[in-house]
């Protein structure tokens, strides 16, 4: 059988650990805030880029000109990929504020933005998309949060569209865990307390990677200014 093809993160020892995450497949990115998902999410859509990968990146929480900032902090000039066409970021800032505010005022007659509406602003010829984040689409419901994602899920492999989805760990476990079910790949990002150290570390758990040998110890790492480094 023929191995299934990589696509590399860019986080160095993550890639010669795993490869690089699987190519046309989903990997669900979860943790508490501040701990990198974001950054990660950037370094994986920069390193493809430089490769010629068409990368769309969703900005659902923060705006694109805060994205590019906080890329630019980390040596990446995200307006050199954007100017080729390689690099797409889309607003949702923006129209999740107007939905809300149309709701607002014509009640619930409108419809309220979903886990579709977010895809359906990626182009064709996507190779890596990045959602940043899924949180504030996801029907409370977790039956129908199950069923839109997995039916997502389906569209992405059908096209072979590699993803990395985000999604904050509050809102995971609200969902019963139920994206890292559905994902082919699931990696955990958190701060943890380090007692016999005394101090706070940053972990990151490759929960699952269908079809990869992983380790079973989850990894340390650090946010530095170029971007997430394993330790
Ligand atoms: N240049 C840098 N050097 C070290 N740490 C950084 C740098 N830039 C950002 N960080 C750290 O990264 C965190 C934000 O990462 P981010 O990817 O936005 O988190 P998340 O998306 O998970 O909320 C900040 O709280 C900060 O601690
Ligand atoms: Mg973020």
């Amino acid at each position: 059988m023929k191995a299934i093809e990589r696509i590399k993160t860019g986080i160095t020892e993550l890639d010669q650990i795993t490869g690089g995450i699987p190519k046309g497949r989903s990997t669900i990115l979860i943790g508490g805030p501040g701990t990198g998902k974001t950054i990660f999410a950037l370094q994986a859509a920069v390193t493809s880029a430089r490769e010629g990968l068409n990368v769309t990146y969703l900005c659902v929480e923060e705006s694109p000109e805060d994205i590019r900032h906080q890329a630019a902090v980390l040596g990446w000039n995200l307006k050199t990929y954007e100017e080729k066409g390689i690099l797409r970021m889309v607003d949702m800032v923006a129209p999740r504020a107007m939905n809300t505010l149309e709701r607002k005022r014509a009640g619930s007659s409108q419809r309220k933005m979903d886990l579709f509406t977010i895809f359906n602003k990626m182009d064709d010829d996507t190779d890596l998309v990045v959602v940043d984040s899924i949180g504030c689409f996801i029907d409370p419901d977790i039956q129908i949060f199950r069923d839109q994602f997995d039916l997502i899920l389906y569209q992405l492999r059908k096209k072979n569209v590699t993803s990395i989805i985000i999604m904050d760990a509050s809102t995971s476990s609200e969902m019963k865990d139920i994206g890292m079910f559905l994902a082919y790949s699931a990696i955990r990002m958190e701060k943890k307390e380090n007692t016999f150290r005394g101090r706070r570390e940053r972990i990151m758990d490759i929960v699952k990677m269908r079809s990869t040998d992983i380790p079973l110890q989850p990894v340390q790492y650090e946010i530095t200014d170029r971007g997430i480094v394993i330790i």
